[in-house]
């Protein structure tokens, strides 16, 4: 495993993203645990974007009433966040629902958002499937405004497909 991640200060965030994914690929493929690893992608993704938040909600077996699934905080980093969410609720749930990446340049626009924190001004959500089913979604949230593109859902769904392969 790599010891330290190499972030360019200088390079566009194309260029950071073309760097990090073999460090991610390198960061994982030696370990099995799920939780290990989604650990340090959400570190590796922090420490390069210096996002505000970035993490996973993992896809769980509610004991009550039996046989409900919700979402529940997995790793991440940034401020303390909710720990559940239902199916079809908010930008994750929607995600998990649709199956589908979701691109939200403005979070008061989107019906149903659920702030963790009123500091969330944009988020981009992505799931990663297992037997053809949502195991995770990721969530990176920004405080600005319009902060993801298509640049982060290429490069991100690059990630989810790393992901995929330990789930
Ligand atoms: N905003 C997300 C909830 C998760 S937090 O932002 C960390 C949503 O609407 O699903």
């Amino acid at each position: 495993m790599a010891e330290q991640l190499i972030i360019s200060t200088t390079a566009n965030k194309a260029e950071r993203y073309k760097s990090l994914i073999p460090q991610i690929q390198a960061l994982v493929e030696n370990e099995t645990d799920v939780v290990a690893n989604l650990s340090n992608i959400a570190a590796a993704l922090r420490q390069t974007f210096n996002f505000f938040w970035v993490g996973f909600y993992l896809v769980r077996n509610n004991a009550m009433p039996a046989g409900r699934q919700e979402l529940v905080l997995g790793p991440f980093q940034g401020p303390i966040a909710c720990t559940r969410i239902a199916f079809g609720k908010g930008v994750c749930g929607a995600s998990w629902k649709e199956k589908k990446t979701i691109l939200v340049p403005d979070v008061e626009k989107f019906p149903g958002h659920i702030a963790c924190s009123s500091d969330s001004k944009s988020e981009i959500v992505l799931p990663a499937f297992k037997n053809n089913e949502v195991a995770l979604v990721l969530d990176v949230d920004s405080d600005k405004l319009n902060d993801f593109d298509q640049t982060d859902e290429l490069y991100l769904k690059q990630i989810m497909t790393i992901i995929e392969k330990f789930l």
